[in-house]
């Protein structure tokens, strides 16, 4: 269902595509039966997981945001002009809007922000915010990342491209037929000429991945825990949380931290009254976060329209800073 308000207090247009939040009981259900037990990481955002990211990426051992923020800081003039000039930007899982800010100061004469988030109520409270203190008109897109998008036309003013703006290693988050599906139909959105600037965390020694994905604060470990805390208020859930552990490890072979809840002796989950047996070290898979090489993401946008045109990248190599163009 589409359903477009336009204009919504300081935003130019409000798209609600009514994303499915998804439904936790029916993929706990059915998570629970695989062989390997699995569940959507989109779970781990609840108002106290997102709390607990936001933690994550202030950590010494999480480097992502801070090795990303300081690409952004080192080249913003090169990023910018690559960019080009009167550019309206699509923002995917725009969140806080924090990051729109290491980018949309520098830009020459962009024309709009867009935000686009799933949480309907941070979505339209960001983007106020983020309307009252731009030059630019913003609007804003109620969606996830799996549906198509198509853009209003002619309420905003008329931009020579759009850029799609995906920072955060997201995509990592996603399997790679995922990925591909995602930037397909990100092209789609933005259409002919467009841009994407997409942040990637790059394989490196696997010494440091662990350490970032098993931090000394225990903060990726309450993250992952949290799941099993949502399945016994949201669901009721029969869990004994002391039953599992945090599991977190990087696999070379794929190029991904994998993520899982690990049962340290034999428990079970109850969840409607279906019993879900884990043998001791049985794990509960959680979520992977891909890792790139500059060469490993050029072959995965070989299958969609985008091409890498450049890139940036710290000084020890670990993160990058991606733009891709559709031309
Ligand atoms: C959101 N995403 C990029 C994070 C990552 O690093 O894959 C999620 C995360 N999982 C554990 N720690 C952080």
């Amino acid at each position: 269902m589409t359903d477009l308000t336009a204009p919504l207090g300081p935003l130019a247009y409000f798209l609600d595509l009514h994303p499915s939040l998804g439904d936790f009981r029916a993929d706990a259900l059915e998570g629970l039966a695989l062989e390997q037990k699995a569940i959507s990481p989109m779970y781990f955002y609840d108002e106290h997981g997102s709390k607990i990211f936001d933690r994550i990426t202030t950590l010494e051992d999480y480097y992502p945001t801070r090795t990303e923020k300081s690409i952004f800081l080192g080249n913003a003039a090169e990023i910018t002009a690559a960019i080009g000039a009167k550019t309206a930007i699509f923002e995917y899982g725009s969140g806080s809007s924090e990051k729109i800010q290491w980018l949309i100061n520098g830009l020459v004469d962009p024309v709009a922000y867009v935000a686009m988030d799933i949480s309907k109520e941070h979505l339209v409270e960001n983007a106020s915010n983020q309307a009252r203190m731009q030059k630019i008109p913003v609007a804003a897109v109620c969606a996830n990342f799996h549906t198509p998008i198509d853009l209003p036309q002619n309420i905003l003013p008329n931009p020579d491209r759009w850029l799609g703006y995906f920072p955060g290693s997201t995509l990592g988050n996603m399997e790679p037929e995922t990925a591909i599906a995602f930037l397909n139909r990100a092209s789609d959105t933005l259409g002919p000429n467009a841009k994407f600037l997409l942040g990637i965390d790059q394989e490196k020694d696997p010494k440091i991945l662990n350490t970032a994905y098993n931090d000394r604060e225990g903060m990726s470990a309450a993250f992952n825990l949290n799941l099993l805390t949502r399945m016994k208020r949201e669901l009721d859930a029969v869990v004994t949380i002391d039953d599992f552990e945090h599991y977190a490890f990087y696999d070379e072979k794929f190029c991904r931290i994998e993520m899982h809840l690990r049962a340290v002796r034999p428990t079970e989950i109850v969840i409607s009254d279906q019993k879900f047996a884990f043998k001791k070290d049985e794990t509960l898979h959680t979520e992977f976060s891909y890792k790139y090489s500059i060469d490993r993401l050029e072959s995965l946008v070989e299958s969609t329209p985008w091409r890498l045109e450049k890139n940036w990248t710290d000084e020890k190599g670990w993160f990058a800073t991606c733009l891709l163009s559709n031309n």
